[in-house]
């Protein structure tokens, strides 16, 4: 060991890290005039802290846990060392009540990242224990400021604005998920930003809800996306006119403000077909007279290579089940005795055995045939991966894709990251329902 790991080490061991806590909190998410929400937060803040770091370094943090339910904190999206990707009963166990559990890794990619309980995630997420987790380039793009919106629902009783406590209803479980009847941005039903004419925003989009897939449209903003669940592309697209965030996908977008009103906007696609307000920004100033250049890319972050497919072994994953499904009558009513609606692969759950044993350095394709009425957001853990297209050609990378109804979506990566990965669906009901597996790579 040389001497600055050595320095290191005495130096940790001298100072706790920085603590992460679990506890209830109070929280403003409902318009002035209702009360207060009780939600589980970290640190007492909904979102969480906003944690930043810089690319290669090392993120400490000690977890403790002051709720009265077991918990542990998993780091979406960071290809981790699997021992710290806090996956209770699979990479550790769940931290009891009054417990802590000490978090070290580094985080090889720059980009938006975030981090969310995954013990009975279902419940603590919904109950507000998410954060951003952004990982800052060595040379950062130049822009006027750097804005993390972290999207939410919550399903709160709209005379008491608590959170409605049944987390396992049926009707969830079997169907979309859970859905919150009031939408909003960092721990707001409401979020207003204030914005100069032509200031050039970075902007991180995270979806941290439990079920709701937006779809969302700029007005008086023009830009750019470049990065996609943390992953940069290799040069900045125009921001689609309809943008899909699927549960716990992110997208970072390089904006600027060209609105002539004193509003921009971003807005969502609601139930009822209609846009409504999402972010609000107010215009007021200017910040130079002219629009300026085109964004250069981000800088790629290491390991991006394309998977080899012509080495690939080829993998299949049928997901079934949920209400409106192929599934007979029988096939679902054993199911429900397990307390399951969805199957992978034909089986409901982890379980004990892996759906795949992989040896590390494999090139994969991993087919996710959708055989039911829903879609579905797939995630798989340790691993960023890119779609296979219909043409054959490889998608940009991401964590999470998200699978149609009845359609088949094929992705591709290297299996490089050695441990036992979790593979699910993000859409935090299903998970709980059945709709987890995980791979082993050895
Ligand atoms: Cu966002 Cu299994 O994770
Ligand atoms: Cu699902």
């Amino acid at each position: 060991m040389g001497a600055t790991a050595l320095t290191a080490r005495m130096g940790n061991a001298a100072t706790a890290p920085t603590p992460l806590t679990a506890q209830r909190a109070m929280a403003q998410i409902a318009p002035e005039g209702y009360p207060q929400t009780e939600v589980w937060s970290y640190d007492g803040t909904l979102p969480g802290p906003q944690l930043r770091v810089p690319q290669g370094a090392s993120l400490q943090r000690r977890f403790v846990n002051k709720l009265d339910v077991p918990s542990s904190v998993h780091w979406h999206g960071i290809r981790i060392d699997n021992a710290m990707d806090g996956v209770a009963g699979l990479t550790q166990d769940a931290v009891p009540p009054g417990q802590t559990f000490d978090y070290e890794f580094v985080v090889p990619d720059a980009g938006t990242y975030w981090y969310h309980a995954h013990t009975n995630s279902m419940e603590q997420v919904a109950r507000g224990l998410s954060g951003a987790l952004i990982i800052e380039e060595p040379d950062a793009p130049d822009v006027d400021r750097d804005e993390v919106l972290l999207l939410d629902d919550w399903l709160l009783d709209p005379d008491t604005a608590q959170l409605e406590p049944d987390f396992t209803h049926p009707m969830d479980l079997s169907h979309g998920g859970r859905f919150g009847n009031l939408v909003g941005t960092n721990g707001h039903y409401a979020l207003t930003v204030t914005a100069k004419r032509h200031e050039r925003l970075r902007l991180r989009l995270i979806n941290a809800a439990n079920a709701r897939i937006f779809v969302l449209r700029l007005t008086g903003l023009s830009g750019w996306q470049v990065a996609l669940d943390g992953m940069p592309l290799p040069a900045p697209e125009p921001i689609p006119e309809e943008l899909v965030l699927a549960p716990a996908q992110r997208v970072d977008l390089i904006v600027d403000v060209t609105g002539d009103g004193a509003q921009a906007a971003i807005e969502r696609l609601g139930n009822d077909e209609q846009w409504h307000s999402q972010i609000a920004f107010e215009i007021s100033g200017e910040a130079s007279r002219t629009r300026r250049d085109a964004p250069a890319p981000l800088p790629p972050n290491p390991n991006m290579a394309p998977t080899d497919l012509t080495q690939a072994r080829l993998l299949e994953m049928k997901i079934e089940g949920g209400a409106m499904g192929r599934m007979s009558r029988n096939q679902m009513q054993g199911l429900m005795q397990s307390g399951n609606f969805w199957t992978l692969a034909g089986k409901a759950g982890p379980g004990d055995t892996p759906f795949a044993r992989l040896s590390k350095g494999e090139p994969v394709r991993l087919r996710f045939v959708n055989d039911t009425a829903f879609p579905h957001a797939m995630h798989l853990h340790g691993m960023h991966f890119r779609e296979v297209l219909e043409d054959g050609s490889l998608g940009p990378m991401r964590d999470t894709v998200l699978t149609f109804a009845g359609r088949s979506h094929e992705i591709a990566f290297t299996a490089d990251n050695p441990g036992k990965w979790l593979l699910h669906c993000h859409m935090l009901a299903h998970a709980a329902a059945g709709m987890s597996s995980w791979i082993d790579v050895t």
